[in-house]
């Protein structure tokens, strides 16, 4: 049995938030993020708007393309880390009750940005050993209740949203998602962080909304992004003996324009291969590649048996790529 990536949806949030709007909030200009983030405007969650009320959005859509009926959904797998309850319920529970499917499989991972890769590889296993047939993988995430709206380092770059992807078996190894790689390395957690509030800094005292806020040490996640994801990449097509110009889509995670330039050059990927969101969302970790890859989807541009080069960067550190064709139930 094999693994096929059947059909795509997303959910971007109506709010706006311009670069512009930012300047009143903190010491930055349009100009600067522009030039070195490539973000233009990300979109913000309403208050009582959930991250399990966006991935349902963006699940309904996911399935409604699939050609499956919800019933068929055996098993959700959300990546969050900005989930609807710290410790639990899982967001994926949530989810599954809101869309009526109260007796399926269902967790959250934890990868930040790399996320929606490392449920993608979840949902690739538990098909090819049997386990499941038909699994919903979701990357949700309301960044910007994470997010210190002081801190001009981290706020201008990450906006709301959600991605979802319906993971179905196969018996044509045509249709089947080639291969994904997912590594970490924990040496280097303390670069994304969010610090307090686990059992490695408990609250003292009443839960303070600020101590759960994104740290991060940004030009040396940079740096080590560039290097790793380069490196991921001319891995994983080396290993499976595909040429960069055999990719119809190279989705890479939107963090920033120039981390995604840098891997997009040394591979010599043409313009028209890079998928990029990132100035009209900015990095919604979890979320921006299911996002992305819904937008070439939408535009029209995702076809059946199109390869598409996933590849993503973010906190744990986590990282990781997969190399997955479009392999829809109606062609
Ligand atoms: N506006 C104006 N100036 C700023 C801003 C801002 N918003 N932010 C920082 N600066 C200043 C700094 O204070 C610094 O000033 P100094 O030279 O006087 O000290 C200067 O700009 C340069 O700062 P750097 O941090 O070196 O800027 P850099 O070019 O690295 O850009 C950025 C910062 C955009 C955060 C970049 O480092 C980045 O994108 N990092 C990677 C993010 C990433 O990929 N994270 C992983 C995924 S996220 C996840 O997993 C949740």
């Amino acid at each position: 049995m094999y693994a096929a990536f059947r059909s795509i949806g997303a959910y971007a949030p109506e709010k706006i938030l311009s670069n512009d709007e930012l300047t009143k909030m903190v010491d930055t200009t349009d100009e600067w993020i522009t030039k070195r983030t490539g973000i233009k405007e990300r979109r913000i969650a309403a208050e009582n708007e959930t991250t399990s009320d966006m991935a349902v959005k963006a699940a309904e859509k996911a399935i409604e393309r699939s050609g499956l009926n919800k019933s068929d959904i055996d098993m959700i797998v959300v990546a969050t880390i900005s989930p609807d309850y710290f410790n639990m319920p899982s967001t994926a529970t949530v989810v599954a009750h809101k869309m009526g499917l109260d007796k399926v499989t269902a967790f959250d991972i934890s990868a930040a940005c790399t996320g929606f890769i490392y449920v993608l590889s979840v949902a690739k296993a538990f098909i090819e050993s049997g386990m499941k047939k038909n699994v919903l993988i979701v990357g949700a995430e309301k960044m910007s209740a994470i997010t210190d709206y002081t801190d001009r380092g981290t706020c201008i770059l990450f906006g709301d949203g959600a991605g979802a992807a319906v993971i179905s078996a196969t018996e044509n190894k045509e249709e089947a998602i080639v291969d994904i790689h997912t590594a970490a390395d924990g040496s280097l957690g303390d670069f994304l962080m969010t610090p307090d509030g686990g059992t490695g800094n408990p609250h003292k005292n009443e839960l303070k909304a600020e101590a759960s806020f994104i740290q991060m040490k940004g030009n040396e996640t940079f740096k080590i992004a560039v290097r790793t994801l380069t490196n991921d990449v001319v891995d994983i097509l080396k290993t499976n003996n595909i040429t960069p110009n055999e990719v119809t889509h190279f989705v890479p995670h939107q963090a920033n324009y120039r981390i995604i330039k840098a891997v997009g050059d040394a591979l010599k990927f043409r313009d028209e291969q890079v998928v990029l969101t990132v100035a009209k969302y900015g990095n919604t970790s979890g979320a921006s590649i299911p996002m992305a890859i819904n937008e070439v989807y939408e535009q029209g541009k995702l076809k059946a048996g199109d390869l598409m080069l996933l590849d993503a960067f973010g906190g744990g550190l986590t990282w990781g790529s997969a190399l997955v064709p479009f392999s829809p139930l109606t062609k």
